[in-house]
């Protein structure tokens, strides 16, 4: 049985907390980790359901893998050392851990399956086939270029890929069929995505030719090490955003991961006049982290937003949407069509339940137009299954007039478990 969250609308938020660790670099930490030689400990992972479907896929290649809490081994043998899966390989509902492993798998000594969920299956393969299929290697998939992915393993020649999209999977796809093919791999985004993988590779010590968005990669043998995983962003902006506008918040975030090809929401806030500090800075396994302290005021300007900071923001823009229902004026979000290609249409998703809520807000075809009347009230809205809608639903209830209840919330699981618990914490009524 599904569950559901209902929420009333709250006074505003108080209080000091971590958000699990990053979703993205997660991920990727396991993955270089597994082709590492020998032993890496990982810290502060995050224990959403999508990185166990890394981790369970990794299992099933032939990685020990021993994971106590937020802390997991793992002993990696080597760019070749993973072993034929005795069964098809479920990534659940993660399109990073397919894209990724494709990358790995299509220089592999043996076939393997990719398969997933039924919203995994609807995503579109062929931005990850059509280079890997340059490289020489073999994939087949269902009509469309859907899940399951079909991979005999082959040796691969490097290319340079000009992407017609900016997309982190794409280009860490790449990187890792790269770091088995012969020759020079190289990839050119037409905007920069997020870097964690390129970010990661250099603490790892392998060599990567940067020059504006074109990166290239060749064969390289790394060793295993110790990563330690920064609070994610994206499941730290459901906890600003719900400050920023309820007035008299005072919100402190610790340990975020403040990677500048992820923090477009912070600048599109402050633009709209949030009040956002940021302390301590740091780094840590070369990534940036800080501590975010956000002051409600309640009050925000709309923005048109569009351009090259889309992959900046990608994964907030539902958020960005209830934001605009908040905002004086009219909030453009153009460029953004990869929100119909993700867990679900997101455009559409978004839109459709801010209306329930009393919103004025258009979809267009990239995109969004939401005229700011600083209210929405309770409703009953569904998430599509997918965990960012969710969330964001969420949080568009509370700060709803009377009751709100998101239906089908299990999927939030996804990426943020702990979001339920966290928020019941800072939430104030009173
Ligand atoms: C991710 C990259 C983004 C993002 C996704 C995670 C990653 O997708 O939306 O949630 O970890 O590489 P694209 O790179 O396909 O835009």
């Amino acid at each position: 049985m599904q569950h559901s969250i209902t929420i009333n609308q709250a006074k505003n938020l108080q209080g000091i907390i971590n958000v699990p660790g990053d979703k993205s670099i997660t991920h990727r930490a396991l993955i270089f980790a597994a082709l590492a030689a020998g032993k890496s400990i990982i810290k502060g992972i995050s224990r959403c359901e999508d990185c166990f479907s890394t981790i369970d896929c990794l299992k099933n290649l032939g990685i020990k893998i021993k994971v106590g809490g937020k802390t997991l081994v793992i002993y990696g043998k080597g760019l070749t050392s993973f072993k034929k899966p005795k069964k098809p390989l479920d990534c659940g509902n993660s399109g990073t851990t397919m894209r990724l492993l494709s990358g790995i798998l299509a220089a592999q000594n043996f076939s393997s399956i990719l398969t997933g969920d039924r919203y995994l299956k609807k995503r579109p393969m062929k931005r990850i086939m059509d280079p890997l299929h340059n490289m020489g290697a073999e994939i087949n998939a269902d009509k469309g270029n859907y899940p399951p992915l079909r991979i005999k393993g082959k040796k691969l020649q490097g290319i340079h890929y000009h992407s017609p999209i900016a997309s982190a999977q794409i280009k860490s796809c790449l990187f890792l069929s790269g770091l088995q093919a012969e020759g020079t791999t190289t990839i050119t985004e037409p905007f920069r995505s997020r870097d964690h993988s390129e970010r990661m590779l250099k603490y790892l010590g392998v060599p990567l030719k940067i020059k504006g968005t074109t990166i290239s990669i060749s064969k390289a043998k790394f060793e295993g090490k110790e990563f330690s995983i920064p609070g994610d962003i994206s499941s730290a902006a459901f906890f600003i955003a719900a400050a920023v506008i309820s007035s008299g918040s005072k919100i402190k975030i610790l340990d975020v991961g403040l990677n500048p090809t992820r923090t477009g929401f912070l600048d599109i806030l402050k633009k709209m006049g949030a009040s956002i500090k940021i302390e301590k800075r740091r780094e840590i396994c070369g990534e940036p982290v800080a501590n975010i302290e956000i002051n409600g005021k309640g009050k925000l300007k709309a923005i048109k937003i569009g351009g090259k900071i889309i992959p900046r923001i990608i994964d907030e823009i539902p958020l960005l949407a209830v934001l605009g229902c908040f905002a004086r004026g009219k909030t453009i979000i153009r460029d953004a069509g990869e929100l119909r290609v993700k867990e679900t249409d997101r455009i559409h998703a978004i839109v459709s339940q801010l209306k329930k809520m009393g919103a004025s807000i258009e979809e267009r075809k990239d995109g969004m137009e939401i005229f700011g009347m600083g209210k929405l009230k309770g409703a009953s809205v569904k998430s599509f299954g997918d965990h960012r809608i969710a969330m964001a639903l969420v949080i568009a209830g509370l700060a709803a007039s009377g009751k709100t209840k998101v239906n089908n919330t299990d999927c939030i699981n996804t990426s943020f478990p702990e979001f339920k618990n966290l928020l019941k914490g800072v939430v104030r009524n009173e």
